[in-house]
């Protein structure tokens, strides 16, 4: 939906009395740097020119109604009782955020919301982060006067996904959505919280995001499980050298004292994170060198790594990039974001962009028998209001 559709939907819902305010929440891709910011690595993301609308206004009560134009659940809360239901499905979202800033000692009250999400769901572009930026936003505005520094509601978006919401995921998407800029790209030190914005500046090449619409099974679990082998990497790893995170260790340093992982697997995982940052570093000089080839052939590297070591592609991920690959006018493609399904991102020669689009879709229905869909998107905005 467009903003003035969602600010009459709401004024049907609610009524048109007071003031309505609305806010807009990007989705974000990954360029590199996947399956790091949990391993105090850099990664390099960019916010959408797609994402998610949110009208608000305040009430003087303390309840909590929340609506969305894309599921027909409608949930009514207290602020006193914003726990966890299974049965409040995307609603969680939205009152994690609100519980979290509650804990925090933020000023609340109760609201009317209605979220209108144009983030395909389940598609690895963070739909459920812009959520949580746009809530946190939302209150930062509505009663806290925007005093509450933006890294802080990063923070709080990514705190309400791991304890209430309960994906223990890193801080990356928060990140790129809270802080996102107009046509740039984040490069974040996750380790630090260090960050730049670095101009993305693709010449004459396009970035295609490519939607296997493979639904992401067993997602959570398989994340929470990779985490779980690079704490146990960095265990192992400590004792040779110390270290507060694998990204600590360059390529070289890792060489010297990874046969001292004795499982295979284990070893993998750490290789990849280790390797991804470095290709992190070497993307963004490519990128800033205007070296687009070598840039491309590092998203296809990093590709091979989370498909060979880190082993979180799967069929369809892998069908659709490979198809891309032998596209003479892609020169790189990866998966990005978590995995296991979602989407992947190819640079495109920008005249061969409708020719690709029609190629990949069709060799990829052919061996897969999903259809795959493809967004053009620029860098967009960080979470803001719309005035
Ligand atoms: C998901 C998580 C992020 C990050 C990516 C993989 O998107 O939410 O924190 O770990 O996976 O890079």
């Amino acid at each position: 939906m467009e903003a003035n559709e969602v600010l009459s939907s709401f004024k049907e819902l609610y009524g048109d009395e007071g003031t309505i305010r609305l806010f807009h929440s990007p989705g974000r891709v990954n360029l590199i740097g996947e399956h790091i910011d949990y391993n105090g690595g850099y990664v390099f993301p960019c916010a959408l020119e797609f994402g998610t609308y949110g009208a608000v206004r305040a009430r003087k009560d303390s309840k909590i109604n929340l609506a969305s134009t894309n599921f027909d659940l409608k949930v009514d809360v207290d602020l006193m009782d914003l726990s966890f239901k299974k049965e409040h499905d995307w609603a969680n979202y939205p009152k994690g955020v609100i519980k979290i800033m509650q804990e925090a000692g933020y000023n609340l009250s109760g609201m009317d919301i209605l979220i209108s999400g144009n983030i395909p769901n389940g598609a690895g572009l963070s739909s459920s982060a812009s959520l949580e930026l746009l809530i946190g936003v939302m209150i930062n505005e509505l009663f806290n006067e925007g005093n509450i520094d933006r890294i802080e509601l990063v923070k709080l978006g990514q705190k309400a996904e791991n304890q209430y919401v309960g994906v223990n995921c890193g801080i990356m998407d928060q990140f790129a959505i809270g802080m996102g800029r107009k046509n740039k790209a984040v490069l974040l030190d996750c380790g630090t919280l260090n960050y730049e914005y670095a101009d993305a500046d693709l010449k004459e090449y396009s970035l295609v995001i490519m939607n296997t619409n493979k639904r992401r099974s067993l997602n959570e679990s398989k994340y929470n499980e990779r985490r779980a082998e690079c704490d146990e990497a960095l265990k192992i790893l400590n004792k040779y050298k110390t270290i507060n995170v694998l990204c600590d260790l360059t390529p070289e340093e890792f060489e010297i004292i990874k046969n001292h992982i004795a499982s295979e697997k284990v070893k993998n995982r750490a290789e990849h994170a280790v390797y991804e940052n470095q290709r992190v570093k070497d993307a963004v000089e490519a990128l800033n060198k205007g070296d687009l080839i070598s840039f491309g052939k590092l998203l296809t590297a990093s590709h091979n790594s989370l498909r060979n070591l880190y082993e979180v592609t799967g069929d369809a991920l892998d069908i659709i990039v490979e198809e891309a690959l032998n596209s003479e006018s892609c020169i790189g493609a990866r998966m990005t974001g978590a995995g296991f399904g979602g989407c992947a991102i190819a640079l495109v020669k920008k005249e061969k962009v409708e020719e690709f689009i029609e190629n990949i879709g069709r060799n990829y229905y052919q061996r897969m028998g999903i259809a795959a869909d493809f967004y053009l998107s620029g860098i967009g905005e960080g979470t803001c209001e719309v005035k």
